[in-house]
């Protein structure tokens, strides 16, 4: 892992995975939607080997956009990691259409769009014989599985058709020797997880880090949390 592609990098785990890769010798591109908003980056991008591009990864001109900056560049590892969460606490009979198509839009659609737009530079890759491959982070709450408390339908139907379609993308990249997993990052101490989360972002990342360079494309299609564990469906 040398050239690394962040998505969703500016506050929460896209940040603590930028800090982390930095300081292992990563070269690192790092994508936020507000390049002017992202204070903290744009100093260490002046003298750490790390790169700003604008990325909404919601718009197709935004992702148009960045594809077309992304064309020159070399990159072997991508973490996507942007993702929302939706209204909390809605109960079943005040479901509402928008903001569900909106939640399902960026947690399951748009990440495999963003993905396909990478990957003659992830073949590029493979092709050269680096070690290749595409880290989604997705959550427990995407598990059928693992669903016993209920609720939570925007946010667990959006990540559980995130599952099911990077389990086909895994699949789909064997032959170009790309690895693919999902990762649920623990419940981390961020905008999303709260302040009562039990994890911080320094330990769920450097878990999730380890799982990212032990990834084989033996294991590709992975469900696993931050610290190795094997996820039920
Ligand atoms: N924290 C947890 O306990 C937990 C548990 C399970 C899974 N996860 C998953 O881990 C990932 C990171 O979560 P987090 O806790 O760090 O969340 P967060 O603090 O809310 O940060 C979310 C990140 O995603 C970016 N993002 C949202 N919508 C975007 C869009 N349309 N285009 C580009 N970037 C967008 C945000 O950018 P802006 O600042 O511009 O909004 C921000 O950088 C998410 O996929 C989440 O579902 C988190």
């Amino acid at each position: 892992m040398k050239d690394v592609l962040v998505i969703g990098a500016n506050r929460g785990l896209g940040l603590g995975f930028v800090e982390a890769l930095l300081a292992r010798g990563c070269r690192v591109v790092a994508t936020v939607r507000e390049p002017m908003h992202a204070g903290m980056l744009t100093k260490r991008a002046a003298t750490e080997p790390l790169e700003i591009l604008a990325l909404d990864v919601g718009k197709a001109e935004s992702r148009e956009r960045f594809h077309r900056d992304m064309a020159p560049r070399t990159i072997d590892t991508v973490i996507h990691n942007a993702g929302i969460y939706g209204p909390r606490g809605l109960p079943v009979g005040d479901l509402p259409e928008d903001a569900w198509m909106e939640v399902l839009h960026i947690d399951t659609v748009a990440p495999l769009l963003t993905a396909q737009g990478l990957l003659p530079q992830m073949r590029a890759s493979a092709s050269a014989g680096k070690k290749t491959s595409f880290h989604f982070l997705t959550s427990l709450m995407g598990s059928v599985g693992d669903n016993g408390s209920g609720g939570s339908y925007l946010y667990r139907s959006a990540k559980a058709g995130l599952n099911a379609a990077v389990r086909s993308l895994s699949i789909d990249l064997a032959s170009d020797n790309i690895a693919v997993q999902l990762l649920h990052p623990g419940w981390v101490r961020t905008g999303m997880g709260g302040e009562n989360a039990p994890i911080d972002i320094p330990t769920s990342v450097a878990g999730m880090i380890e799982r990212i360079e032990e990834l084989s494309l033996a294991e590709s299609g992975r469900f696993v949390d931050y610290t190795g564990k094997a996820l039920p469906w």
